[in-house]
């Protein structure tokens, strides 16, 4: 009888504590969790998803730089925001070299100005980005990944962190796995995080940016000349990389370009320079590519976690481009 009753007590002091448990679980130690907005504004990651495919739509090639945003944005300060500030005397991130022109900001901005009239104040702008970093991949075919939500949006900007703390495509790789760490990433971060195929993803702007057969003009032209050496317009895998369908394939051909010598930028080259990267790098060249997108998706939601602020700190901004 008494084994009984304890059993029983048992059952529910378990059941307690796996409630406990897994009400925990979701959540970080730096208080982001997956479904942050689930009550406050639940519909909040529909609304930004349907911008993300809408404009997607109308042009694919913008799914690229809405994932370098959230890149630039989190290498900065953190994932707060700061890239989309913009001051007066256009000292901010985005009139740092290193932006080599981001695009995409329209789109953040709309989804920002649906999601406040549904619940005004509610979604940061970094969770806004956070959010639409993955739902660009999704409309490419590529990986998918639950995102932890729960950031604040940050006060300030400034040009010259981003010029200290992106990474130059001129690096060696020791300072690639020092800047990475720095950010508590490691060097699998590192090798998955690059393999969104450098050259098929600025193609466009080397070749063929307005359609008529002409470069970026916001790409300084003896750049520009030295990339279209390394990126070739008629590379053998660009008839893969123009169905959106073959994703996969795509980013195991950029480990298979780089492991040739055949990256695009120097720091790409790096990896192949440290025993670890580079098999890590030769790993994902002979997977399938469900490995890539598994691991693609772990150290995206590692980095969305660089330098977050949560709970009272920063502000949710309500629009974007200025703090209020
Ligand atoms: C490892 C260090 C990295 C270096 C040195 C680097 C450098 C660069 C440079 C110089 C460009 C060309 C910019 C231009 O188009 O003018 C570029 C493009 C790009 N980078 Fe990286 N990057 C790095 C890591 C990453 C990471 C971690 C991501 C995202 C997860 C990323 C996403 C992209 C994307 C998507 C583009 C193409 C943007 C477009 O088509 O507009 N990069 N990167
Ligand atoms: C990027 O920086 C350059 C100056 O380095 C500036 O002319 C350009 O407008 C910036 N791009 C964006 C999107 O703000
Ligand atoms: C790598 O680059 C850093 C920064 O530019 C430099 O200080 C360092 O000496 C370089 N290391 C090697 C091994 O070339
Ligand atoms: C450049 O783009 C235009 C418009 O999208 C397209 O008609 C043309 O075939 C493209 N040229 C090349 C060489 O890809």
């Amino acid at each position: 009888m008494a084994a009984l009753r304890m059993t029983i007590s048992c059952v529910i002091l378990l059941q307690v504590l796996s409630c406990l448990l897994s009400s925990f679980a979701p959540t970080n130690v730096q208080g982001l969790k997956v479904g942050f907005y689930d009550k406050a504004c639940p519909k909040a990651e529909l609304i930004v998803k349907k911008f993300v495919f809408e404009a997607m739509k109308k042009d694919p090639t913008l799914g690229a730089p809405l994932l370098r945003l959230f890149f630039h944005d989190c290498f900065v300060r953190g994932c707060e925001g700061s890239v989309l500030l913009e001051l007066k005397n256009k000292k901010d991130e985005k009139n740092a070299m290193p932006n080599l022109s981001l695009r995409g900001f329209e789109i953040i901005d709309n989804a920002k100005a649906a999601l406040e009239k549904e619940c005004p104040g509610i979604v940061s702008c970094s969770d806004v980005l956070a959010i639409v970093a993955r739902d660009a991949m999704v409309a490419l075919n590529g990986p998918s990944w639950e995102v932890e939500t729960g950031r604040r949006d940050g006060l300030v900007t400034n040009m010259y962190e981003a010029l200290s703390n992106l990474p130059s495509p001129l690096s060696n790789i020791s300072s690639l796995i020092t800047r990475f760490h720095s950010k508590g990433l490691d060097k699998k971060d590192l090798v998955v995080l690059s393999g969104k195929g450098h050259c098929p993803q600025i193609r466009n702007r080397l070749y063929n940016f307005t359609g008529k057969g002409d470069s970026d003009p916001n790409l300084d032209t003896k750049y520009a000349a030295k990339l279209r050496n390394k990126c070739k317009p008629t590379d053998n895998t660009m008839a893969l990389e123009m169905d959106p369908g073959s994703f996969k394939t795509f980013d195991v051909s950029y480990f298979k370009r780089v492991s040739q010598r055949r990256g695009l930028f120097q720091s790409d080259a790096a990896l192949l320079d440290n025993q670890e990267t580079k098999s890590y790098l030769l790993k994902q060249m002979n997977s399938d590519g469900s490995t890539f997108f598994k691991d693609f998706g772990v150290s995206m939601v590692k980095m969305g976690r660089i330098g977050v602020l949560t709970g009272k700190v920063g502000q949710v901004r309500k629009k974007c481009r200025m703090v209020n």
